[in-house]
Protein backbone atom coordinates (compact mmCIF):
# COMPACT_ATOMS: atom_id res chain seq x y z
CA UNK A 1 0.00 0.00 0.00
CA UNK A 2 1.75 3.43 -0.33
CA UNK A 3 1.72 6.07 2.15
CA UNK A 4 -0.25 8.71 2.78
CA UNK A 5 0.13 11.76 4.57
CA UNK A 6 -1.65 12.03 8.71
CA UNK A 7 -5.00 13.64 7.59
CA UNK A 8 -6.92 12.43 10.38
CA UNK A 9 -8.28 10.36 13.29
CA UNK A 10 -8.29 7.03 11.45
CA UNK A 11 -4.08 7.76 10.46
CA UNK A 12 -3.97 8.55 14.44
CA UNK A 13 -5.75 5.51 15.28
CA UNK A 14 -3.38 3.52 12.82
CA UNK A 15 0.08 5.06 14.04
CA UNK A 16 -0.65 4.64 17.91
CA UNK A 17 -1.74 1.37 17.61
CA UNK A 18 1.41 0.28 15.66
CA UNK A 19 3.92 2.03 17.93
CA UNK A 20 2.20 0.77 21.13
CA UNK A 21 2.75 -2.96 19.52
CA UNK A 22 6.77 -1.92 18.45
CA UNK A 23 7.55 -0.43 21.93
CA UNK A 24 5.97 -3.30 23.59
CA UNK A 25 7.62 -6.10 21.89
CA UNK A 26 11.21 -3.72 22.31
CA UNK A 27 13.86 -5.22 24.64
CA UNK A 28 14.65 -1.92 26.80
CA UNK A 29 11.07 -0.36 26.95
CA UNK A 30 8.44 -2.82 26.83
CA UNK A 31 8.63 -3.93 30.36
CA UNK A 32 8.37 -0.32 31.94
CA UNK A 33 4.60 -0.33 30.01
CA UNK A 34 3.81 -3.78 30.36
CA UNK A 35 5.77 -4.62 34.03
CA UNK A 36 7.24 -1.37 35.79
CA UNK A 37 3.70 0.63 35.04
CA UNK A 38 1.17 -1.94 34.43
CA UNK A 39 -0.65 0.13 31.66
CA UNK A 40 -4.31 -0.98 31.01
CA UNK A 41 -4.11 -0.77 27.24
CA UNK A 42 -7.93 -0.24 26.82
CA UNK A 43 -7.72 2.84 28.97
CA UNK A 44 -4.20 4.36 26.91
CA UNK A 45 -4.32 3.53 23.89
CA UNK A 46 -8.10 5.93 22.99
CA UNK A 47 -5.82 8.67 25.37
CA UNK A 48 -2.55 8.68 23.26
CA UNK A 49 -5.10 8.74 20.11
CA UNK A 50 -6.66 11.85 22.00
CA UNK A 51 -3.09 13.15 22.27
CA UNK A 52 -1.72 13.34 19.14
CA UNK A 53 -5.53 14.25 17.57
CA UNK A 54 -5.02 17.28 20.46
CA UNK A 55 -1.23 18.04 19.01
CA UNK A 56 -1.54 17.51 15.37
CA UNK A 57 -4.86 19.08 15.00
CA UNK A 58 -6.20 20.60 17.92
CA UNK A 59 -9.38 19.03 18.37
CA UNK A 60 -8.69 15.81 20.36
CA UNK A 61 -9.35 17.06 23.48
CA UNK A 62 -6.84 15.80 25.49
CA UNK A 63 -6.80 16.47 29.03
CA UNK A 64 -3.80 14.85 31.66
CA UNK A 65 -0.25 15.41 33.47
CA UNK A 66 2.08 14.12 30.94
CA UNK A 67 5.10 15.48 33.02
CA UNK A 68 3.43 13.95 36.43
CA UNK A 69 2.55 10.43 34.69
CA UNK A 70 6.20 10.12 34.10
CA UNK A 71 8.10 11.51 36.60
CA UNK A 72 6.30 8.71 38.91
CA UNK A 73 8.07 6.40 36.89
CA UNK A 74 11.86 8.08 37.56
CA UNK A 75 11.03 6.43 40.77
CA UNK A 76 10.66 3.04 39.32
CA UNK A 77 12.85 2.44 36.86
CA UNK A 78 15.30 3.64 34.53
CA UNK A 79 13.91 7.03 32.33
CA UNK A 80 17.27 8.77 31.25
CA UNK A 81 18.48 9.59 27.77
CA UNK A 82 18.79 6.28 26.29
CA UNK A 83 15.36 5.42 27.27
CA UNK A 84 13.84 8.57 25.82
CA UNK A 85 16.79 8.09 22.26
CA UNK A 86 14.67 4.32 21.82
CA UNK A 87 10.97 5.96 22.07
CA UNK A 88 12.04 8.39 19.25
CA UNK A 89 13.50 5.87 17.94
CA UNK A 90 10.49 3.76 18.02
CA UNK A 91 8.26 6.66 17.42
CA UNK A 92 9.91 7.84 14.21
CA UNK A 93 10.59 4.93 12.42
CA UNK A 94 6.81 3.62 12.96
CA UNK A 95 5.64 7.27 11.25
CA UNK A 96 8.15 6.66 8.34
CA UNK A 97 6.63 2.88 8.09
CA UNK A 98 3.25 4.16 7.14
CA UNK A 99 2.90 8.07 6.56
CA UNK A 100 5.06 10.33 4.81
CA UNK A 101 4.53 13.88 4.03
CA UNK A 102 3.67 17.63 5.89
CA UNK A 103 2.01 16.15 8.68
CA UNK A 104 4.25 12.92 9.20
CA UNK A 105 6.97 15.30 9.38
CA UNK A 106 5.70 17.72 11.92
CA UNK A 107 4.77 14.85 14.55
CA UNK A 108 7.96 13.68 14.39
CA UNK A 109 9.33 16.99 15.13
CA UNK A 110 6.81 17.59 17.97
CA UNK A 111 7.82 14.15 19.29
CA UNK A 112 11.69 15.15 20.18
CA UNK A 113 10.66 18.58 21.76
CA UNK A 114 8.61 16.78 23.67
CA UNK A 115 10.79 14.18 24.70
CA UNK A 116 13.42 16.57 25.17
CA UNK A 117 11.00 18.62 27.37
CA UNK A 118 9.97 15.40 29.59
CA UNK A 119 13.55 13.59 30.17
CA UNK A 120 14.76 17.09 31.37
CA UNK A 121 11.76 18.14 33.34
CA UNK A 122 11.32 14.41 34.94
CA UNK A 123 14.73 14.34 35.59
CA UNK A 124 15.67 17.79 37.09
CA UNK A 125 18.36 18.68 34.08
CA UNK A 126 18.37 22.20 31.97
CA UNK A 127 16.84 21.20 28.77
CA UNK A 128 19.79 22.64 26.39
CA UNK A 129 18.35 21.61 23.55
CA UNK A 130 14.88 23.71 24.17
CA UNK A 131 17.05 26.61 25.10
CA UNK A 132 14.96 29.62 23.41
CA UNK A 133 18.65 30.76 22.26
CA UNK A 134 19.10 27.81 20.45
CA UNK A 135 16.45 27.04 18.51
CA UNK A 136 16.76 25.67 15.42
CA UNK A 137 14.97 27.62 12.46
CA UNK A 138 12.32 25.23 11.75
CA UNK A 139 11.22 25.29 15.56
CA UNK A 140 11.46 28.88 15.36
CA UNK A 141 8.71 28.90 12.67
CA UNK A 142 6.90 26.01 13.82
CA UNK A 143 6.09 27.89 17.57
CA UNK A 144 5.62 31.09 15.69
CA UNK A 145 2.95 29.14 13.65
CA UNK A 146 1.74 28.00 16.79
CA UNK A 147 0.59 31.42 18.28
CA UNK A 148 -0.74 33.13 14.90
CA UNK A 149 -3.33 30.11 15.34
CA UNK A 150 -3.88 30.68 18.94
CA UNK A 151 -4.49 34.11 18.19
C1 LIG B 1 11.23 6.49 27.87
C2 LIG B 1 10.18 6.98 27.23
C3 LIG B 1 8.75 6.81 27.69
C4 LIG B 1 8.19 5.84 28.48
C5 LIG B 1 8.86 4.60 29.07
C6 LIG B 1 6.80 6.21 28.64
C7 LIG B 1 5.88 5.48 29.38
C8 LIG B 1 4.60 5.87 29.66
C9 LIG B 1 3.69 5.17 30.53
C10 LIG B 1 3.99 3.87 31.27
C11 LIG B 1 2.53 5.88 30.57
C12 LIG B 1 1.25 5.55 31.36
C13 LIG B 1 1.33 6.22 32.69
C14 LIG B 1 0.07 6.10 33.50
O1 LIG B 1 -1.04 6.04 32.94
O2 LIG B 1 0.20 6.10 34.73
C15 LIG B 1 2.71 7.03 29.70
C16 LIG B 1 1.75 8.00 29.48
C17 LIG B 1 1.87 8.99 28.54
N1 LIG B 1 2.95 9.22 27.74
FE1 LIG B 1 4.75 8.29 27.83
N2 LIG B 1 6.53 7.36 27.95
C18 LIG B 1 7.69 7.77 27.35
C19 LIG B 1 7.86 8.87 26.55
C20 LIG B 1 6.85 9.69 26.13
C21 LIG B 1 7.01 10.80 25.21
C22 LIG B 1 8.33 11.23 24.57
C23 LIG B 1 5.77 11.36 25.05
C24 LIG B 1 5.35 12.54 24.21
C25 LIG B 1 5.84 12.77 23.01
C26 LIG B 1 4.85 10.61 25.87
C27 LIG B 1 3.50 10.88 26.00
C28 LIG B 1 2.68 10.30 26.94
C29 LIG B 1 1.34 10.80 27.25
C30 LIG B 1 0.62 11.97 26.61
C31 LIG B 1 0.84 9.97 28.26
C32 LIG B 1 -0.55 10.07 28.94
C33 LIG B 1 -0.41 11.02 30.11
C34 LIG B 1 -1.71 11.19 30.87
O3 LIG B 1 -2.54 10.28 30.86
O4 LIG B 1 -1.87 12.24 31.47
N3 LIG B 1 5.53 9.60 26.50
N4 LIG B 1 3.98 7.00 29.17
Amino acid sequence: MSRTDILGRDEIVRLVDRFYENVRSDEKLGFIFDKVAGVDWDAHLPRMYAFWQTVLFRDGGFRGDPIGKHARLVLLTMMGREQFDRWLEIFESTVDELFVGENATHIKACAADMANVIHSKINGLPNEKFDPAKLSDEQRARYAAYRKSAD
